[in-house]
């Protein structure tokens, strides 16, 4: 359902409420006007009808016809007069003026007995035109309907302005919201006057600088929880490559030695040997991936390159590596960059069904950044958008850690290119504090 904004509505109410006034003056104005002028009517047609009774009287009761011409031709002069007719007793018509107009509308009528000695002699009957009235009352309500039209404008006009003057620190406000919730934490609103939006407005601003504290010291922790675990990887993977490895390699050379004295030995002793190596190689793979040694040995262009030689190796791939210049990064931003690039080239082999994969790293604008493209399958903006999947939020989360970004392209049967960016400071290092 569509929902209208704040302003609108109020707009529409105010508005509805004038148009509502307008339209009352509209009606009741012409019908007060109407219900007056005919009481003026009805008084000077009754007026009339005795004057002119009075006047004609004579002139009847002698029965002189010229004599009853005269009297009524003041009668008929009056410009309301619209007809005049005077019949005898026994309905004969002695005078008359536009008889034919007292079968038409539009007049109000009066009747007047003309009596002599208590006995009715003749009948006076006047009509005065209504024509002027209702002229009047049109252009009444067409002067009115101007004016409903000048203040509804003008009404409209100032809802508008008020509605938008009332309205605007509420904007402020969602805009200011909608911001922080992209996060953009950072926003706030202008300090008000103390009335209820001041007020409201004091503990938004409030709220927003909490929550940014809250934001930064989750930010800190987090970095502080990578950056523990990446020390412990470290640890680990030094410990199992060097102590357990070195370990299997004396059991190993232990075990040829037993061989080479006791014949009957040798052949199982090989076959341990052989599940010996195997362990090796399944302890270099655990170290490698807890931490691999090149990265912090030969950096992240020779660790890019072990992952892309281990993804030719199991899946056939073509890979390819450019390097336009090799950022210099500290330990927990490296193996950031390290594990974004493992996800990002995992999500290759699952997911999109690629024969080509192309990694890209540089410096650009004081940032280090990556680019894995392939020519697989692609996903929708709405797949990228919506992610709920660990992956994808996962390296997201990672880079912002260190007020990075990663931005990914992807069309349907176009392929994907992933973007990585994490700002370097002025001597090519990471610009975060790691602890
Ligand atoms: N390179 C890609 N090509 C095509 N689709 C991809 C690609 N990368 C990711 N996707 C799609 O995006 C979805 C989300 O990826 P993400 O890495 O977040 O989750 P996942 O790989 O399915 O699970 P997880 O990484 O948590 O084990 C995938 O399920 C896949 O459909
Ligand atoms: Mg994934």
């Amino acid at each position: 359902m569509r929902t209208f904004s704040f302003r609108a509505r109020l707009a529409a109410t105010m508005s509805a409420l004038i148009l509502l006034i307008c339209a009352a003056i509209w009606v009741y104005v012409p019908r007060k006007m109407e219900d007056e002028a005919i009481a003026l009517i009805s008084h000077k047609a009754e007026t009339l009808g005795q004057l002119t009774a009075f006047t004609i009287h004579p002139s009847i009761h002698f029965q002189d016809r010229a004599a009853l011409e005269e009297a009524l031709s003041g009668t008929r002069q009056d410009k309301d007069v619209s007809y005049v007719i005077v019949d005898d007793a026994a309905g004969n018509r002695l005078a008359s003026f536009h008889p034919e107009r007292a079968a038409a509308g539009g007049h109000y009528r009066v009747t007047t007995p003309i009596l002599d000695d208590g006995k009715e002699i003749a009948r006076l009957q006047i009509g005065v035109s209504l024509e002027r009235l209702n002229r009047q009352i049109m252009q009444t309500r067409v002067a009115i309907g101007v004016m409903t039209a000048i203040i509804l404008a003008a009404g409209l006009l100032a809802v508008f302005l008020i509605s938008d003057v009332m309205t605007r620190p509420l904007r402020e406000l969602a805009t200011a919201a909608q911001r922080i919730a992209s996060g953009d934490l950072n926003q706030r609103v202008p300090a008000r006057r103390g009335d209820e939006i001041g007020l409201l407005a004091d503990a938004f601003n409030d709220m927003a600088a909490k929550v940014a504290e809250r934001d930064a010291s989750l930010r800190l922790l987090s970095r502080r929880l990578l950056s523990i675990q990446e020390e412990e990887r470290i640890r680990i993977a030094r410990e199992v490559h060097d102590e357990l490895g070195q370990a299997l390699t004396a059991m190993k050379i232990d075990l040829q030695h037993l061989g080479s004295q006791h014949a009957p030995l040798q052949e199982p002793l090989t076959t341990i040997g052989r599940t010996i190596d195997q362990i090796v190689d399944l302890v270099r793979r655990i170290a490698t991936d807890l931490r691999p040694a090149i990265l912090d040995d030969l950096g992240v262009t020779a660790a890019l390159e072990q992952q892309l030689r281990r993804l030719r190796e199991t899946t056939g791939m073509k890979t390819t590596l450019t390097v336009t210049e090799e950022p210099q990064l500290d330990m927990l931003t490296g193996a950031t960059l390290y594990r974004i690039a493992q996800e990002g080239l995992a999500n290759v082999v699952r997911h999109a069904q690629a024969t080509d994969v192309e990694v890209t790293l540089a410096v650009r604008d004081g940032a280090a950044v990556l680019k894995i493209t392939d020519n697989g399958r692609g996903m929708s903006q709405d797949q990228v958008a919506n992610a709920r999947s660990l992956g994808l939020i996962g390296m997201r989360e990672r880079a912002e850690l260190l007020g990075g970004t990663v931005v990914i392209n992807s069309d349907p049967g176009e392929g994907t290119t992933l973007e990585v960016t994490l700002p370097l400071n002025k001597d090519g290092h990471f610009a975060s504090a790691m602890r």
